[in-house]
């Protein structure tokens, strides 16, 4: 891996780990506020996954996730308040806390990798779960979405895709990532 590619990827990670306070820029920022009123007002986008990946992930994730997200992945309620040595609580997962801040790749990176390298304790599933049932996961996941939320989120993972073809060393996987 290149150094600039390790870079990218534990910047994203690190956004993951520690989250980013959109609502906070957004309140400083009328445009973005503009933009997200305007991405609300249009109509719910067609989601990328259908009933039966929908229930496939279900049991992928009560297998694998459920013991520290919570079986309906409401996660922990203080998922903000790191414990005394520092490390943070398994984040709710269900679209309350920062989760579809992050375009698919880099939540795909995330359950494959954990959160060790970056400092957090959440284990890496690269040997557990392959790249179709990390899918199946997300799909079950983002069920839990509002359609607001999700629109949010189809749009930022857009952008993420076309950052990721137009820079095409770095790693491709995302749903829109490659042409
Ligand atoms: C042993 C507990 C544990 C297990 C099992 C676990 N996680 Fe986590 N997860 C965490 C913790 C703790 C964090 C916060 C970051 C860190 O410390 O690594 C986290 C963070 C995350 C994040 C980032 C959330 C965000 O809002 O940015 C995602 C996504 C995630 N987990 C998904 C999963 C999925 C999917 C599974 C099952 C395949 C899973 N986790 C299994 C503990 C766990």
């Amino acid at each position: 891996m290149k150094r600039s590619e390790v870079i990218w990827w534990s910047l994203s990670g690190l956004v993951t780990l520690v989250g980013c306070d959109n609502q906070q820029i957004a309140a400083r920022d009328p445009q973005r506020q503009i933009a997200s009123v305007s991405v609300l007002q249009s109509p719910p986008v067609e989601r990328w996954y259908g009933p039966e990946q929908i229930e496939r992930g279900n049991k992928f994730y009560q297998e694998n996730c459920a013991e520290c997200h919570k079986p309906d992945a409401s996660g922990t309620a203080n998922w903000r308040e790191p414990d005394e040595k520092g490390s943070y609580p398994p984040p709710p997962l269900n679209g309350t806390a920062h989760t579809w801040h992050h375009p698919l790749p880099v939540l795909r990176r995330t359950v494959r990798i954990g959160g060790v390298p970056l400092g957090g304790t959440m284990p890496g599933f690269a040997d557990k779960l392959n790249e179709q049932q990390i899918d199946d996961i997300f799909a079950w996941v983002q069920s839990h979405w509002s359609d607001e939320i999700y629109t949010i989120w189809h749009e930022r993972n857009l952008q993420a895709g076309k950052r990721l073809t137009r820079h095409p060393n770095r790693p491709c996987s995302g749903l829109q990532a490659c042409p």
